[in-house]
């Protein structure tokens, strides 16, 4: 088990890409690193400003030395010094080895990871919705779902089994800062069978083979939206554990819906009365 950094308070400038930090922020890319720290990297001003606003608070943050004369790059400096991060100024090409990518964002920051626990049934708020995905494979997927559980107020999501990390830094990148504000649950599959045991409203799974037109049933809430994984699709232990299974019709020769895309037109139809403009 690696040790989590004693990290130092305080700004100073990097320019080694030996020195440690960087060494640091470099190896999570790997999972197995952001596992044994607990630690993930978040790209962006206005990424880094959604932390903020959701009472993150960064362990580190790395930012291009001029980049503290533009006011919304200063705001975050000034915010992760006075919460104790140690501060690195570097330069562009350190930055897009950090990164990296060769155009990088003018700072990142790293974060020690949340995870939420499956809520009892008493404590879900009137009209929740919960969206447990089984087993996802691709990390983009992840983000982006993340992003639209965050755009129709849903409550977090369940990884159910061997998941994507939600923490990887292209599932960051593609949740554009929602991984700030959604709970994400990690579950085993017996785990998640006895929480949706108790679940008191509807669990509703897509399902190729299913015969309902998903825009044709009334959803009753607290909605439990389960998705199957990218390749095999839900398994049918899974679907079992459905109340209903619905489809989202479609056209043309394929055979189904990118995960994320289909994940995000059920969440639009579950909470199509809500959303308003
Ligand atoms: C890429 S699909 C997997 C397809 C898989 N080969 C199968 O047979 O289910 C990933 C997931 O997206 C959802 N999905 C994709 N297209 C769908 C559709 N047209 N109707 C319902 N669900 C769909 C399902 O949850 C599915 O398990």
């Amino acid at each position: 088990m690696r040790a989590r950094p004693e990290l130092r308070a305080g700004t100073r400038a990097i320019t080694s890409t030996q020195n440690e930090r960087v060494k640091l922020i470099r190896a999570l890319e790997m999972r197995k690193v952001r596992r044994e720290t607990g630690l993930f990297v978040a790209e962006g001003t206005s990424v880094l400003l959604t932390a903020r606003a959701a009472g993150w608070e960064p362990k580190i943050l790395a930012l291009l030395a001029e980049s503290r004369d533009k006011p919304s790059a200063a705001e975050v400096a000034r915010w992760a010094e006075g919460a104790g991060a140690e501060c690195l100024e570097v330069s562009a090409s350190l930055l897009a080895k950090l990164a990296g990518k060769d155009n990088p964002q003018s700072m990142l920051g790293v974060f020690e990871q949340r995870w939420a626990r499956l809520p009892a049934a008493g404590a879900l708020r009137q009209g929740a919705i919960w969206v447990a995905l089984e087993a996802p494979r691709d990390p983009g997927n992840l983000g982006t779902i993340l992003r639209s559980i965050e755009a129709v107020a849903a409550s977090g999501v369940v990884l159910i089994e061997q998941s994507c990390d939600p923490y990887s830094r292209e599932a960051v990148r593609a949740s554009m800062g929602s991984i700030f504000n959604v709970p994400v649950v990690r579950a085993e599959v017996a785990a998640f069978l006895a929480w949706r045991a108790q679940w008191p409203g509807e669990v509703v799974g897509t399902h190729l083979a299913a015969a309902h037109d998903f825009r044709q049933v009334a959803y009753r809430a607290p909605v439990l939206l389960l998705m199957g994984s990218e390749g095999p699709g839900l398994t049918p232990e899974l679907a079992r554990a459905c109340s209903r299974l619905v489809k989202i019709p479609m056209a043309g020769t394929l055979n189904s819906l990118n995960l994320a895309v289909a994940t995000s037109l059920m969440l639009y139809e579950i909470a199509r009365e809500r959303l308003q403009l």
